[in-house]
């Protein structure tokens, strides 16, 4: 095993690779249900509901974990989950229905949003850069240089994700309102840190950001 690696396994504890095996095809049979605010494909149209598609497989189990056991509180979502897991018996037959969920999502292209260009230096220099007199680390050290996330870490993508839904989080994360992100409070902690000047400089950068494709390495 090369060293970057082993590193990585370090980082991220070896229960972070217990692969979730859902099954995308038999997910797509089960998210009738969310069309109705996440889109079939998972690219929600009301910038208040978040894109799923292409959120990282794991990630997305985690959010619906928490969010049916109430960890993460989503109003407009009481019982949904527990009605799609309804007609499954055993506890591992549920867990099944959520991974099938959360592996269809994941297999779906995120649809690319703008930035306002106003807005991009500001966000920028905070996405890259952080604000290390200040003890905030760079976004890209979790969500990588392109927003595209970590999940075997279970860091969410970002890039190409609404604005207003990013906001939103950014301020629940601040104000206290948004606990799921574990006993090291990592995103409370980055949050504490944001004016909302700088969140709404970050949320439409995020908007914009798009991923790197091999194309644009060569170019
Ligand atoms: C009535 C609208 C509505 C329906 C239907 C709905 N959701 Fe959601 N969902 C939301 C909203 C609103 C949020 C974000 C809440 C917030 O601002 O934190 C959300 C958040 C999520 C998230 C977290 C995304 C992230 O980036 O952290 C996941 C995962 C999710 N929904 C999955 C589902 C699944 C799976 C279904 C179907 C079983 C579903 N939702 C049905 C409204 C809906
Ligand atoms: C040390 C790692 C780390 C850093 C640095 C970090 N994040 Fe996060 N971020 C996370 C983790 C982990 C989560 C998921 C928490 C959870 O499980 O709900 C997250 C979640 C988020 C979410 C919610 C995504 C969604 O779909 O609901 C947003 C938005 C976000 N981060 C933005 C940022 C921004 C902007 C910065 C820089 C100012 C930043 N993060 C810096 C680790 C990090």
């Amino acid at each position: 095993m090369n060293k970057l690696l082993v590193s990585l396994l370090l980082t991220v504890g070896l229960t972070g690779l217990a692969h979730a095996a859902g099954d995308a095809k038999a997910g797509e049979a089960k998210v009738a249900i969310c069309s109705a605010c996440h889109n079939p494909d998972g690219n929600s149209a009301l910038p208040t509901f978040p894109k799923l598609a292409g959120q990282g497989e794991q990630y997305l189990l985690k959010q619906m974990q928490d969010i049916q056991s109430g960890k993460r509180p989503v109003l407009e979502m009481t019982g949904m989950l527990d009605m799609v897991t309804a007609g499954s018996s055993t506890p591992e037959a549920k867990l099944q229905d959520l991974k099938d969920i959360a592996a269809y999502f994941a297999s779906q292209k995120t649809s690319q949003g703008t930035a306002d260009e106003a807005l991009v230096e500001r966000g920028e220099a905070l996405f890259r850069g952080g604000k290390l007199t200040e003890g905030m680390p760079a976004c890209i050290g979790c969500h990588a240089p392109d927003g595209t996330g970590l999940d075997l870490a279970k860091y969410p993508r970002l890039a190409g994700q609404h604005s207003t839904y990013i906001a939103k989080q950014l301020t629940d994360f601040r104000e206290g309102d948004r606990t799921n992100d574990g006993d090291a409070m990592t995103m409370r902690a980055v949050a504490a840190k944001l004016s909302n000047k700088d969140i709404q400089a970050l949320s439409s950068y995020i908007q914009g950001l798009k991923p790197v494709t091999k194309a644009d390495l060569v170019k």
